[in-house]
């Protein structure tokens, strides 16, 4: 492994007075310490904060590496997310805000959005739908999103998010992996005033998808589209008439929540599994504990509802603290780049939870745009879903934060369910630096035999216990639930590499796989050279991330073609039309170059490290294995 140093100097911003007294579980040293000596008294105390219709026999059971949490345990989350709150004193709070892409507004209470989950929930138990069915989501960024998501919870059945800008193949795969029964979607998207049509995207997904019975519609846009009586249904004719009451489903602490699909190294996505108990536990942590989400909050995470991000920060984690949640389509730069501020003003948000990439695309037009709009109700910044520059840490500290806020960059994954990584809020923060483990999570930095290396040299990064959070399996592929804990025994290997500095703040240095990491999206390699190779003119392809100042990488595709096709500009649209239409844009490469072969090993791998090296004009590293 390569070894070499890291240069770990950095500034170190101490948090504001009033930040350092916030303490909800006591000093972050002393509540680590302990977390780590008795872990099961650790996450017990914050599972009893939430309510269960039988508590555990067990807090952990593991047998590696699988574990079990909350043993014996009944619960349902939308009663901890929503019953809780409007059986107590948040009925009437304000739970969800929408903001349309046209800038309308919708506003639900508890009590209102509690209602018309259980309204659909009746309407999804009348469809026949029950406990541990799967049921596909493919909605645009509007409040039905959300009601379905937690009907689906409260009924017990299984969602599987699928983010609505991937293309229909994309949308297939995970159809048919997860042998979904239903699939609910909506007419359009609406971005940028556009309207994306998500419908035909449906239409052409579930073509040899067997296990779909039915679909349903949210239809947003006048004049209605049709729908096909056999097999469609339209949302509101679904629910109506049905009564505003639904008991929860009781589940085990360990029956499924959902599945996530993720990119692997292999060109098909993983279905990460998160079960009831652990997921609603680590959740709720977090929200209360890293983002320190009070009753007066208004709580901003622009992330959309089909990323882990979405589920675990927009949804979940801030209903189980009983949160305000702002919940926006706006895109950062429409009708102007002046729209998330005027958003922070107009609104009073005070927690902004966001991704380094739009953060890179604000400093790139200056600070005009922030400094036009009174960012006083601000209190606490939050990144994640790659490395936060040291560049992008100042200015959003200094413009945004008035270099006073707090910032967590938060690391963690899709398979990790919760916050892993972070400088929770009143610790001292180091730009480029996540942070360190938050209590209860044990993170160490290993050479490849699992030895922990010492500060300032790179290696792999790894979990050495057990949380509540963790994915349970991965769907349909036992092996590749097994994989990440066999690479290192004893271990859960992230797939990330780090580096540490003597106060044991971890560094994120990239992934150590062929995951490339496009505006916080995670890319698989494997997958971009399957769509290319299914192309009539493509023989051969390799895909390699390129580092890029705006979106953190950028997706450069080398293709062989077959006899009788030249490459030119013309191919080259067409190929990335083809990759858009299959995978969704954000997997679309960037450029295409055309050559007559690829560096492989002896054994016939793609050496894409090779490309990465050449495409950047740098030094390959050891070229041994090479074959020509
Ligand atoms: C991968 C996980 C977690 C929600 C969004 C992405 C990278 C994520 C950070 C961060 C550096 C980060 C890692 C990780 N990543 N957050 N704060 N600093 N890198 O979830 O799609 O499962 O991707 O995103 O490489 O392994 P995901």
């Amino acid at each position: 492994m390569n070894e070499e140093k890291v240069n770990l100097k950095a500034p170190v911003y101490i948090p504001d007075s009033s930040y350092r007294d916030y303490r909800w579980m006591g000093d972050y040293e002393t509540v680590y310490r302990e977390s780590v000596e008795n872990p099961e008294k650790f996450w017990e105390d914050i599972a009893g904060e939430l309510e269960w219709d039988k508590k555990w026999d067990n807090v952990l059971e593991w047998d590696y590496p699988d574990a079990r949490w909350f043993s014996g345990a009944k619960l349902n989350i939308t009663a901890n997310c929503l019953d809780r709150h409007v059986n107590n004193s948040r009925k009437n709070k304000v739970a969800i805000i929408w903001r349309g892409d046209d800038g309308c507004e919708r506003v639900f209470t508890y009590r209102q959005l509690f209602r018309e989950v259980m309204r659909f929930a009746n309407g999804l138990k009348k469809l026949g739908i029950k406990k541990g069915d799967r049921i596909c989501f493919y909605m645009p960024f509007v409040p039905e999103h959300i009601i379905a998501i937690l009907a689906c919870a409260r009924i017990g059945a299984v969602h599987t998010i699928v983010y609505a800008g991937f293309g229909s193949d994309s949308l297939h795969q995970r159809i048919v992996d997860s042998e979904a029964k239903l699939v609910i979607t909506a007419d359009v998207s609406i971005r940028r005033g556009k309207r994306i049509d998500l419908k035909s995207i449906v239409d052409e997904a579930i073509v040899n998808a067997p296990s779909v019975e039915r679909i349903i519609v949210y239809r947003r846009t006048k004049p209605e589209i049709e729908l096909y009586a056999e097999m469609e249904l339209d949302y509101y004719s679904l629910i109506k008439g049905e009564s505003f009451h639904c008991d929860p489903e009781i589940m085990d602490a360990e029956d499924p929540l959902f599945i996530l699909y993720t990119s692997g190294t292999t060109g098909v996505p993983k279905g990460i599994l998160h079960t009831c108990g652990g997921y609603m536990v680590g959740t709720y942590y977090t929200s209360k504990y890293v983002f320190d989400i009070k009753d007066s909050d208004v709580y901003w995470c622009t992330a959309d509802p089909g990323w882990i991000t979405g589920h675990s920060y927009l949804v979940y984690g801030p209903l189980a603290v009983g949160a305000t949640i702002l919940f926006s389509e706006t895109t950062p730069d429409y009708p102007d780049l002046g729209v998330w501020w005027e958003m922070v003003e107009d609104f009073g948000v005070t927690i902004l939870y966001t991704a380094p990439t739009a953060i890179r695309m604000f400093m790139k037009y200056g600070e005009s745009w922030p400094d036009k709009y009174n960012l006083e109700s601000l209190r606490i910044l939050g990144s994640v879903g790659e490395p936060l520059n040291p560049e992008a840490f100042e200015w959003f500290y200094r413009v945004i934060g008035k270099s006073k806020l707090p910032i967590v960059d938060t690391w963690w994954q899709t398979e990790t369910g919760m916050h892993m990584i972070t400088t929770i809020v009143g610790q001292p923060m180091k730009p480029g630096f996540a942070g360190k483990p938050i209590p209860g999570v044990v993170a160490d930095i290993v050479d490849n035999e699992g030895n922990p290396v010492e500060p300032g040299k790179k290696g792999k990064l790894v979990i050495k216990a057990p949380w509540p959070s963790m994915m349970r399996d991965v769907w349909n592929n036992r092996e590749r639930y097994e994989h990440y804990w066999n690479d290192i025994p004893g271990c859960y290997t992230v797939g990330d590499m780090a580096v540490k500095d003597k106060d044991g703040y971890i560094m994120i240095i990239g992934r150590s796989d062929d995951v490339i990491i496009v505006s916080g999206h995670n890319i698989g390699s494997a997958e971009v050279e399957s769509a290319l190779v299914d192309h009539k003119a493509v023989s051969e392809s390799a895909v390699v991330g390129i580092p890029d100042d705006l979106k953190g990488n950028l997706i450069v595709a080398y293709v062989i073609l077959k006899e009788g096709f030249t490459g030119g500009e013309k191919l080259e649209n067409e190929l990335k039309y083809h990759v858009r239409m299959t995978l969704g844009p954000i997997s679309m490469p960037s450029d295409i170059r055309f050559v007559q072969s690829l560096p492989k090993t002896r054994s016939g791998k793609i050496m894409r490290r090779v490309l990465r090296a050449q495409e950047m004009g740098v030094d390959p590293g050891d070229l041994s294995t090479l074959e020509d």
